[in-house]
């Protein structure tokens, strides 16, 4: 399948479609941040947030798995974010089984698990809208599902709602690591500084922040990533 420049699609893959962009310099050190984090352990778990909608949890997420996958590790994206999934969308793949049919037992995991088409990527979609997302994650069945990801995976990327709902912050602990990523033309001081609060305090390992902003190179976007103190 081939895209073009101005396909929205494209830049929002363009860590598979246009690898040598600058712009997926940011991924290369986000990916090279996460690794280089903890110094004994491998990170497997990866969970990606952010305190409101819309700042790029999904296009991070996104791009992250890819850059996983490069490096030839078996990397599942999984799209957490049962209230407004779009990794289907992101990669054109059905979304009739996933994290929500697997969460209410409606299905076996290998049901869930479709590959991407990129080497070394596969990809768990949300399944269809649960009535309640904050009560079905919140069951044990959601520690089967991670421990699955972790037997079948060496990587697991996780896209989530943002952390004004109370999923992210159920995700956030269940997570070997967090990232936060932030809106710099969008996101307030505050909210920052309060999700970043909520993640210490719910005991989440933040890894560190990423800055996305689409507006600030008008043509591509911009990326930066940086370290939370
Ligand atoms: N770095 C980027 N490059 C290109 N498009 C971007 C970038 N960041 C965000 N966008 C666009 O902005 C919109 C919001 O991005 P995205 O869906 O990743 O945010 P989100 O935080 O996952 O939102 P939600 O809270 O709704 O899940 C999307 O249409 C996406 O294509
Ligand atoms: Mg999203």
């Amino acid at each position: 399948m081939r895209r073009q420049k101005h396909d929205d699609r494209y830049q929002k893959l363009i860590a598979h479609w246009d690898p040598l962009s600058p712009l997926v310099e940011g991924y290369r050190t986000l990916k090279l941040n996460i690794a280089f984090s903890t110094q004994d352990q491998m990170l497997q778990t990866i969970l990606v947030t952010s305190p409101g909608a819309s700042e790029g949890k999904t296009v991070t997420a996104a791009n992250l798995s890819l850059m996983m996958a490069k490096d030839r590790r078996k990397t599942v994206l999984v799209d957490f974010d049962l209230r407004n999934p779009r990794i289907h969308f992101t990669f054109e793949m059905p979304n009739l089984y996933g994290v929500s049919s697997y969460m209410s037992g409606m299905c076996p995991f290998s049901d869930i698990v479709q590959d991407s088409g990129v080497p070394d990527l596969f990809i768990v979609t949300a399944g269809p809208i649960p009535h309640s997302p904050a009560e079905l994650l919140g069951t044990p069945r959601l520690s089967e599902l991670l421990e699955q990801l972790r037997n079948h995976f060496d990587v697991v990327v996780m896209d989530s709602p943002p952390l004004i709902v109370s999923d992210a912050m159920v995700l956030a602990r269940e997570a070997d690591g967090c990232v936060l990523v932030v809106d710099a033309g969008k996101t307030r001081r505050d909210p920052a500084v309060r999700a970043v609060e909520q993640l210490k305090t719910a005991g989440a390992n933040l890894l560190g922040v990423v800055l996305n902003n689409k507006k600030l190179g008008k043509r591509e976007g911009y990326y930066g990533y940086g370290y939370v103190e």
